[in-house]
Parts: C-alpha cells; structure tokens; sequence
C-alpha cells in the first residue's frame, strides 16, 4: 500500500519567468520563503552563502545559473559566447569546494554549451534545456533511491539520520530523507532521529522542519545524543546523504557523519549512504582526497549571532568529513544499492547508467541486498 503525503512537495531550486528560484534556507524554520534571481552572480553568492545547500541542490542551482547568466551574454559567434559562458562557469566553481554534484552539473553544461551546433541563441536555448533536465532527472533519482531503500527496511523502523539530506538539499523529494518518504509511502511505520548538527544546525532547522511538515514522526537530539540512543536499542539504523563519494566507497558528508558511523558499526547497526550517482567522483581513488570545506570560525563561536565561546579561543570549523567504506553497509542509489567491495559496484553502476538507454539496472547484481 502507498499512501500518500498530503502537503505540496517543497521545489528548493526552478525556474520562473526567467529566474532562478531558490527556497531560502538561511531562513528556515521561521519562514518558508521563495527568492527569485535575475543576475547569475547573486545565484553564486546564494550558493556560497548557504542559501541553496545540499550537493544535488547546489548543482542544480549552478546549472540554472549557467543558463541565466548566458542569456545576458551579448556575443557575435560561438567562441566568444563560449569564453563567457565558462567565466561565469568558473564563479560557480568556486563556490562550495567539497560537493562533487556542483561540479558534475557545471561540466554537464559546458560540455553541452560546446556540443551544440549553431548560434548563440541555440546555444542558450540548450543550456536552459539542459539545467531544467536536470532538475526533473534530480527528483527522479530520489524517487527510484527511495524505492530501494525503503525496501530494505523492516515495517515498523526507527532511522537516524544527521544533517539534511532531504527535499531541501535536493531539487525535491530528497535522498536519505527520500528513503524514508519512500518507505512512508509504502505504509511502512517510521520515526526518524534527527542529529540537531552543530554547528549550522540543518538537522534541527531544515530535516526536522520538512518531517514535520509531512506529519513524518521526527525527534530531535543533540549530536552527542546518538551512541546513548543505539545502546538503549532506540535506533534500527542509520541514513544519511554524500557529498562526494570516491571510487573506493569512501564518502564525505556533513561533519559527525564518520562519528555516527563509527558508533552504528560499534553497535551494529545498519549504516546506509544514500546519494544519486553524480556524487561519485571517480577521479578520486580513496577519501583522503576528497577537498574538506573549512568554513568561518565565527559558525562555531556563536549562536544565532550571539557569542558562546571565550573572546580569541581558537576553534577549527571544517564542514565535512569522510566516512571509510568499510563503515558503510551500502550506498543506496537511483540504481540499485551497492555493496561492498564498492570498487566494483561503482564501475558496474556507472557504466550501466552511462550505456543505459532504459532503466535496467535494478537487476544488476551490485543490488545484492
Ligand atoms: O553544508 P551543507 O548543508 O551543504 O551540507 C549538506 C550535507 O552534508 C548533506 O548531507 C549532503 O549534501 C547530502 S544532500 C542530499
């Protein structure tokens, strides 16, 4: 049986009348706010500033920039509007450093800027073309991840997650939390822990706001709440998103994500990644390499503006670290869920999704749940 949610599903990141169209996250719980842009570099600036976070709504959100600020692009011939194209590519670049969707989805658009024949004109009709593809493509992943995520749970489960890996860091629907809306769909009975996530708070601020906001069960804990509920058996196990996932299996996501990971193991409990497959870099052989976001001391140091640390103390910030994929149970994704050793199943995804013309890698044998 799947029954449905009842409220209008969130769009983070679209296209309206001619600009970008972003849920402010920096404004969340308190109110649910739509910003319009018209000029790419604020599209940027919403991106660096954390307006639009999450990996895949931080690509996406690129994409539509891209096609934004070439529609400004006054350029006679092709050359010329393909310099301009990659100078604002280059701004979005260097946005966010760690979530490999950002730069997926930049390629993407250069790569097709490039390939397509004809004027200027053609050339902004096809980026456009191209980032509203990938916003559908976005909420279709999520949906089918979903689907085999939520199979692989009992019926009555109590899942933590830490962060927001929901429809707020996706186009819509989510990842680790489109698992659990999947499985909500499915009739199955779901309580979620959300780790509150020092310092910037998405667990608390954005998953537990949109769980809510569809009457999904959802509890908050302070991050250093997690081992203490596993030990008392409270938690069945354990989902949460990437930002980059190297070849190995290695993934990197929001700081306290190897901690959680570390305790599930300890407890054994379940911990799954669940994340589409443009968070895969395979230009990356293990997670040391993976570039680690490190953001202003000032996020550490106060509280909605308030300072709670000692004037001068020093305090280090970065905003993600790397789970080793030997912590890891599986990687959920649009195509099956991949198990260990995820040398193999990564290039097995991979290349099945690249040759694939339909859908047919739910059978491949890297979904050996
Ligand atoms: O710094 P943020 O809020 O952009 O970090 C986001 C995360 O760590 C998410 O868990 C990750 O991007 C996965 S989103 C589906």
């Amino acid at each position: 049986m799947r029954v449905g949610i009842q409220n209008k599903p969130l769009q983070t990141v679209g296209w309206e009348t001619g600009k970008v169209r972003l849920i402010d996250q920096t404004a969340l719980p308190e109110k649910l706010q739509y910003l319009d842009f018209s000029d790419w570099r604020e599209v940027a600036e919403a991106i660096r500033t954390m307006i639009v976070r999450g990996a895949p709504a931080i690509g996406c959100a690129a994409a539509l920039g891209i096609a934004l600020g070439s529609r400004g692009i006054i350029a006679s011939g092709r050359e010329a509007f393909l310099g301009r194209v990659t100078g604002i590519a280059d701004t979005f670049r260097a946005a966010r450093p760690t979530a490999v969707n950002l730069f997926w989805a930049i390629d993407r658009m250069i790569a097709v800027a490039e390939n397509t024949p004809g004027n200027p004109v053609d050339m902004k009709d096809a980026l456009l073309t191209e980032a509203l593809k990938m916003l559908d493509e976005d909420i279709a992943a999520n949906k089918r991840l979903g689907d085999f995520g939520a199979e692989l749970l009992p019926d009555a489960v109590n899942i933590l997650t830490h962060c927001n890996a929901g429809a707020l860091a996706t186009v819509g629907y989510g990842t680790a939390l489109g698992v659990v809306r999947s499985a909500v769909e499915m009739g199955k009975n779901v309580h979620v822990y959300a780790d509150e996530t020092r310092p910037r708070l998405q667990g608390m601020k954005l998953t537990a706001w949109e769980l809510a906001r569809d009457d999904i069960p959802v509890t908050v804990i302070a991050d250093n709440m997690a081992g203490s509920l596993m030990r008392q058996g409270k938690v069945d196990c354990v989902i949460v998103g990437a930002d980059r996932i190297a070849s190995n299996g290695d993934a990197a996501n929001k700081i306290g994500t190897y901690t959680v990971a570390v305790l599930a193991k300890h407890h054994g409990i379940p911990f799954y990644v669940a994340a589409p497959l443009s968070t895969i870099d395979q230009s990356l052989i293990s997670g040391a390499q993976i570039p680690i976001e490190q953001r202003e001391s000032i996020e550490m140091t106060h509280i909605e503006g308030i300072r709670v640390a000692p004037e001068g103390v020093a305090v280090i910030n970065p905003a993600f670290d790397v789970t080793p994929a030997e912590l890891i149970t599986g990687i959920i994704t649009e195509s099956g869920v991949l198990r260990a050793p995820y040398e193999e199943a990564i290039l097995e995804a991979l290349g099945v999704a690249r040759g694939a013309t339909g859908m047919g890698a739910r059978s491949m044998s890297i979904a050996g749940r």
